[in-house]
């Protein structure tokens, strides 16, 4: 990743964070976008101990002038980019008969058009440089349509489907610019999204642990290999797929889940 800039939206924490910290560990700078004040602390360690550059920048992905003016701010100083990944993401988990207007709205908002936008203005700025670059989205397993047992996530599926749904027309179409354009589908990983699950729903995080073929949850790390590959160029003749990371769950429920008293 030596010489390349990656912007990251939704990089100030979790698992965007974390591809982040693979990135500068890699030898490549990292531009940040996201609606944080602040990223975490050890965001601020990245240069000194990678030698490399790191870049931060407020922004909302969903205002159409919080993003273009973070974007041109961060581009100013990075130059140019030859790697995307769209992380800023927001999940809503409540039964679908109460799920509400606005807060439907602002989860479309942010996961399927904030990925769009963000999309459209790296692509415009990859096609003007003329070198082309990767574009890594950040999907989910509930893009798979498949309903998590215990978690009610209908709206964020639709969302996540949306960013699938993507990948591939822009792939097509971004080729010729030599732009690569993937995805990848996490399935439940720690993180501050996620953290709920180790204080307040102790028996779900239990449930994923068990359910999962793997038998474990997974940590944002299990997902920084995969995205690096994307953005370099091991992965040149990869473009339009989608990388399924979930110890296992989208395929099925680890037999051993199933006890005796179960289906006695
Ligand atoms: N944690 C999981 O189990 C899991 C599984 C599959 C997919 N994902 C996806 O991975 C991505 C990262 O999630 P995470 O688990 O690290 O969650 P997180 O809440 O820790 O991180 C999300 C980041 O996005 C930023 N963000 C939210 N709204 C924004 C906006 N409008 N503008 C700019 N930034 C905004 C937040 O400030 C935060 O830093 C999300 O897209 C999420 O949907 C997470």
């Amino acid at each position: 990743m030596k010489n390349r800039t990656v912007l990251v939206t939704g990089g100030g924490r979790g698992i965007g964070f974390a591809i982040c910290k693979a990135i500068a560990q890699l030898g490549g700078n990292v531009a940040v976008l996201d609606a944080l004040l602040e990223p975490v602390e050890e965001f601020l360690t990245l240069e000194s101990r990678y030698g490399v550059k790191t870049f931060y920048e407020r922004a909302d992905v969903t205002q159409q002038a919080s993003l273009e003016s973070a974007f041109k701010s961060v581009l100013k100083q990075a130059r140019s980019f030859q790697g995307c990944v769209t992380a800023a993401g927001i999940a809503l988990d409540k039964p679908f008969l109460e799920h509400q207007w606005e807060e439907c709205q602002r989860v479309l908002s942010v996961n399927a058009l904030g990925t769009f936008w963000t999309a459209k203005l790296m692509a415009a700025h990859m096609s003007n440089h003329g070198q082309g670059g990767s574009i890594v989205m950040i999907a989910s397993i509930a893009a798979q349509g498949i309903k998590v047992p215990e978690q009610n996530l209908a709206i964020y599926n639709m969302s996540k489907a949306a960013v699938r749904g993507l990948v591939g027309p822009l792939a097509v179409e971004l080729a010729e610019m030599k732009i690569r354009v993937n995805s990848i589908s996490p399935g439940v990983i720690l993180s501050p999204m996620t953290n709920a699950l180790k204080t307040e729903y102790p028996h779900l995080l239990e449930m994923f642990e068990n359910a999962a073929p793997l038998k474990r949850i997974g940590v944002p790390q299990d997902l920084t290999p995969i995205v690096s590959y994307l953005l370099s160029d091991a992965s040149s003749f990869t473009t339009g797929a989608d990388f399924v990371i979930t110890g296992g769950m989208h395929a099925g429920v680890s037999p051993s889940y199933v006890k005796p008293k179960d289906v006695a």
